[in-house]
């Protein structure tokens, strides 16, 4: 169903819906980067979390087939019933919130851009910052626009690195494949040393694969990642709608293909998570 001609057939539960979970979206477990986040920080809330294995990556698509897919998760997620929803992936976040926000203009959206940039700034201080992305994020100059409106003087270097997405969706999160992958994307900004000393690990991705990635970059860089600060940002938007404390909480699974894949590797990603018992296979 295209936003374009689809009719209004949501209804957006009101203000006072704070049982509701929060809809979290992104083409597969790298969301999850960010659920965790969400989960430890709010542990009373429901998390609803869908991943669009069918029609990942979202990293290599058009701009255009991004917002399609991502106007679809977000239909799919409000018409189950939320009261917020996290953009857990960069791509979409880059280039499909305002499309989101108009589809759904009383929905509380949280993307990532804005929290990863946040989170540069703060841990850069040379203010010469490399975004590790997707090609649709890099390409949509996201990050250089957010960092530099909050430090003007920064130098941004975006490096698209989409075969990360892969590695992590294999499960294969450290060794020497992911070693030699960082040296191929990473290694000549920062052996060279060109005073970068934050990188932002822009895709929900990439945060899995954090000990390949830094002993590439060496300990004088920071890596930076978006889901503390994602997690922050809808606290703060959630203040008055928080489920009970003491209520519960949890996270609820739902992919667009490959459930028992996705639950082997997300099992073993996140084995703290208690949701992987049930994997709901879906259609959007
Ligand atoms: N995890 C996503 C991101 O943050 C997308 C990865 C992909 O599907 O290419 O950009």
């Amino acid at each position: 169903m295209s936003p374009a001609s689809s009719p209004t057939v949501f209804a957006l539960p009101d203000a006072a819906s704070d049982t509701y979970p929060i809809g979290i979206f992104d083409s597969g477990v790298g969301g999850l980067t960010v659920a965790a986040a969400i989960r430890r920080d709010m542990p009373a809330e429901t998390l609803l979390y869908l991943a669009d294995i069918a029609r990942q990556p979202y990293g290599t698509k058009s701009a255009r087939t991004v917002i399609r897919y991502a106007v679809q998760a977000a239909e799919f997620l409000v018409g189950r019933g939320i009261k917020a929803l996290v953009v857990a992936c960069n791509t979409a976040s880059a280039v499909a919130l305002d499309a989101i926000q108009a589809r759904f203009p009383g929905l509380t959206v949280i993307g990532v851009v804005e929290a990863g940039a946040a989170g540069a700034v703060a841990a850069s201080a040379s203010g010469r910052i490399v975004v590790a992305a997707t090609e649709g994020t890099c390409r949509s100059g996201a990050y250089e626009r957010a960092i530099l409106r909050r430090r003007p003087d920064a130098h941004v270097t975006a490096i698209a690195c989409p075969l990360f997405v892969g590695l992590a969706e294999e499960g294969l999160t450290d060794g020497d494949i992911v070693e030699s992958v960082a040296r191929h994307y990473l290694s000549s900004r920062f052996v060279a040393d060109e005073g970068n000393d934050c990188l932002v690990l822009g895709c929900t991705h990439f945060p899995l694969l954090t000990g390949g990635i830094g002993r590439v970059t060496g300990p004088g860089v920071r890596l930076v990642d978006c889901a503390g600060m994602t997690s922050a940002l809808l606290a703060e938007a959630l203040a008055d709608r928080r489920a009970p404390s003491g209520g519960g909480g949890g996270l609820s699974l739902l992919v667009t293909a490959d459930p028992e894949r996705f639950t082997r590797i997300a099992a073993r990603l996140f084995p703290d998570q208690e949701s992987t018992a049930g994997v709901e296979l879906v259609d959007v």
